[in-house]
């Protein structure tokens, strides 16, 4: 219910809505639709009252809330429910968790914070005050191509990035996306597969929006929204144009083969092309250099013997040669 009546007061933000009128509209009691709009304003929408006409949302664009994320998925035909939570484990574990109750169903879930946020390679990912997401999609693809989920999620970031901001963020292919030598967002793509099949995947976005600071250890190595522009963005602002790129990137890709769009951005912004960077795989090191990423999103590279070689994605990590972090 509340979520219908945030629904009307959006569609009717210029005017006044009567309790009347809305119950009419939403056939309930009026008793239903008053508590309704105190559950709406204890969330922090403002939503005036005027005794002889009735309530009207003024506008914030900073709130968020499960009614909002429902709101706005309703435009997304990729995804088919919609979990938000103020603090959550991790994002990816709590859609894995309920995959199975949730058969066929591709979902989402937005968290403002995690307590057990994971990175690549067992790491932990620091997760306060910022925007941590995950999706849970079940496509008809090999597992081999689930990889490129992670570039189309850096693209949506880029993109996202770009009409929202001047920062200048770059690509540390495969997922990381980066200011300078700080990451601002990571992404870890998890696979649910038998050999041929893919059951689920679970990509999950962590973008630091809203850190002022970070732990001693990260100080060096992140960076936020609100570090670089001493400014906030909320949830809702970041989230809107992001899954409109995603989406868009997806659709292609699923329903026409087509990645081209999303290699040429994670080309454009790419920090590792043209530079030389240690390729390391299983504890052993190597130095080579960075020629370019192919069609299919693939690390081409000249190696330690000059020879051209591609690199896979998961395969690897990259590090910088000049600098301890990239
Ligand atoms: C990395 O930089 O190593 C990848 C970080 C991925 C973090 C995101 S935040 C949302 C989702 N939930 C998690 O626990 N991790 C991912």
């Amino acid at each position: 219910m509340k979520k219908k009546v945030l629904a009307l007061l959006k569609d009717n933000k210029n005017e006044y809505l009567s309790g009347v009128k809305m119950s009419e509209l939403l056939n309930v009691s009026r008793t239903a639709i008053w508590k309704n709009i105190n559950k709406l304003r204890n969330e922090g929408y403002l939503i005036e009252s005027v005794s002889s006409k009735g309530y009207r949302l003024k506008e914030r664009n900073d709130v968020f809330s499960k009614e909002e994320l429902n709101l706005m998925i309703e435009n997304y035909v990729l995804i088919d429910e919609g979990f938000y939570f103020d603090t959550i484990n991790s994002t990816n574990d709590y859609l894995k968790k309920i995959a199975s109750d949730f058969n066929h169903k591709n979902m989402m879930a937005v968290s403002h914070n995690q307590s057990k946020g994971k990175g690549r390679l067992g790491r932990s990912f620091e997760s306060k005050n910022g925007l941590f997401m995950s999706y849970l999609i079940r496509p008809n693809l090999l597992p081999t191509q689930v990889s490129l989920f992670t570039q189309i999620a850096a693209a949506a970031i880029i993109k996202t990035f770009k009409v929202l901001t001047d920062l200048e963020v770059q690509i540390k292919w495969p997922n990381d996306i980066m200011i300078g030598q700080k990451k601002i967002c990571g992404i870890l793509t998890e696979l649910n597969a038998e050999l041929n099949q893919v059951n689920y995947l679970v990509l999950g976005i962590g973008v630091n929006l809203n850190q002022e600071k970070f732990s001693e250890e990260l100080i060096n190595k992140a960076t936020s929204y609100k570090i670089e522009t001493n400014k906030e963005m909320s949830i809702k602002v970041f989230l809107e144009p992001f899954l409109n790129f995603f989406t868009t990137y997806s659709e292609k890709f699923l329903n026409h083969g087509d990645i081209s769009e999303v290699i040429e951005i994670c080309r454009n912004y790419s920090m590792l092309i043209g530079r030389k960077v240690y390729v390391i795989n299983q504890n052993k090191k190597r130095m080579v250099e960075v020629l370019d990423l192919t069609k299919s999103g693939q690390l081409l590279v000249i190696n330690e013997n000059g020879e051209k070689e591609t690199i896979f994605y998961g395969e690897v990590s990259i590090r910088g040669i000049d600098q301890a972090y990239i």
